[in-house]
């Protein structure tokens, strides 16, 4: 690929979720350099407009490319519904039409074909998640069969951000929006983490599950999908450095990032803040 110089992959979250999705990549493709950007400073993103989580995302896939990636992923769902598409078609050609963006609810669509025998699945997320559509239409794309129900859990975000995830808020929350899903679907046999969040609530969701059904986080599906992606473009591949460094940006101060990213990730960190325009 002509004109790009290798450089890292770019990870970006609003805020801590992302370290999910991160964690997961760097399990399967260790050899790689990766920088992750959290917005801590402007999460969460759940319950903003569209155009605002657009103009918020985009600004941060423009901060990844100055930091020399030449491939993002959005590792939240939010923006992935929210931002993806446009960034990719519209935005991309202007930008630097060789660099990619990526997000993570395509290959976490993919397999939920295989999962369900019932053909009944439930997407948990955000607000904005759920109220995008982008789950269904996906899903109706690949497996036209399947029914997708969503429930908007617009506490749990911030019940993890606040590192309350292991408190009785949580189960309240948890329990009440599990409730509501399956009121509308008894026969859902299979759910969807669709927020990057979630993994750390999961043995609350799991708790508050009916028994047997499937809860799915989408942490590793989306490791999966890189690696394929990058064995199927081998000229980004090349343009991916390999030094299995990681470096972590965000927009909040480094002190509050570094304690709270210890939750999600187990290894020493030392991120640096990035001070935003405006
Ligand atoms: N982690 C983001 C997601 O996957 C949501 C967090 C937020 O609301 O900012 O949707």
């Amino acid at each position: 690929m002509s004109g790009l110089n290798p450089g890292p992959i770019g990870v970006f979250d609003s805020g801590y979720g992302g370290l999910t999705i991160l964690s997961e990549i760097k399990k399967k493709l260790p050899q790689y350099d990766y920088i992750y950007f959290g917005d801590n400073s402007r999460a969460p993103y759940g319950s903003r407009s569209f155009d605002v989580v657009y103009e918020f995302t985009k600004e941060a896939v423009e901060i990844l490319f100055s930091k020399g990636c030449n491939l993002v992923i959005l590792a939240c769902n939010t923006a992935s519904a929210k931002a993806l598409r446009t960034i990719q078609q519209n935005d991309l050609p202007k930008i630097n039409p060789q660099k990619r963006v990526l997000g993570v609810i395509r290959p976490t669509v993919e397999v939920i074909g295989q999962i369900t025998q019932s053909k009944h699945i439930g997407v948990v997320g955000t607000a904005g998640t759920i109220q995008s559509g982008s789950y269904p239409i996906e899903v109706k794309k690949l497996y036209p069969e399947i029914e997708v129900t969503g429930e908007p859990c617009p506490m749990w975000v911030p019940l993890v951000e606040n590192n309350e995830f292991e408190s009785e808020g949580a189960d309240y929350f948890i329990k009440k929006n599990l409730n509501q899903l399956f009121l509308k679907d008894p026969l859902i046999d299979s759910i969807i983490l669709g927020c990057t969040h979630y993994p750390l609530l999961l043995d609350k969701i799991k708790k508050y599950a009916p028994q047997g059904v499937n809860v799915i986080p989408q942490g590793h599906y989306v490791a999966e999908s890189l690696a394929d992606y990058l064995l199927r473009h081998p000229k980004m591949e090349q343009n991916c450095t390999k030094g299995g460094n990681t470096e972590y940006y965000t927009t909040e101060a480094a002190e509050k990032f570094k304690e709270s990213a210890s939750i999600f990730l187990n290894e020493e960190i030392n991120p640096k803040r990035y001070i935003l325009d405006k």
